[in-house]
């Protein structure tokens, strides 16, 4: 009897810590730099193709995730600017992040040609990073609608070896 008492109360307990939304995303973009410079970003929001911010966003259309950045070193420009990006979905089950496949879609892409304006400038910016995953439906099958999803967004560049990167968790739909 104990014994089904105690497991009664671990079971709701892990249930109970484990939140839906992870870091608040049910209302707004949870994000932070996971690289250290020398391309530095100091906030970031989601606006759709015609600039209107919106949140949740929506991964089956394009979206852009807006920045305001600042270009400390080097000027970036195509074809040494690579993009690749990582997406995991939130699992209630074992409450972590769980990395979903890309099918090499998203890997080592001409950053210039892949929704970053090229060239990057030196200095302050406002500088916007396109997410479009309608040409991979292989990807947007995997997508729930309403469900928090986490993207590593990386910038590498091959002349200077510089990284830039953002991680991202926020809310999305599928209309
Ligand atoms: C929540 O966000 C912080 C950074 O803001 C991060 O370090 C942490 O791993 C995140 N937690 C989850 C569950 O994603």
């Amino acid at each position: 009897m104990l014994g089904a008492v105690l497991f009664l109360l671990t079971v709701v307990g892990s249930a109970t810590a484990c939140q839906t939304w992870p870091n608040s995303t049910e209302t707004a973009t949870n994000w932070w730099m996971c690289s250290s410079g020398p391309m530095t970003f100091s906030a970031v929001t989601t606006v759709d193709c015609k600039g209107v911010f919106e949140y949740p966003i929506h991964l089956n259309k394009p979206l852009l995730i807006r920045t305001t950045a600042n270009n400390a070193k080097n000027v970036y420009s195509s074809p040494g600017l690579k993009q690749t990006i990582k997406v995991w979905s939130w699992s209630t089950i074992k409450c972590a992040w769980t990395s979903l496949p890309t099918f090499g879609l998203l890997n080592d892409l001409d950053a210039c040609t892949n929704g970053v304006n090229c060239p990057i400038k030196l200095g302050p910016q406002t500088l916007d990073f396109e997410l479009d995953f309608s040409d991979a439906q292989q990807i947007i099958n995997l997508l729930k609608n309403d469900s928090p999803y986490q993207l590593e967004y990386l910038l590498h560049d091959d002349v200077t070896g510089d990284d830039a990167c953002l991680m991202f968790q926020a809310r999305s739909l599928l209309q």
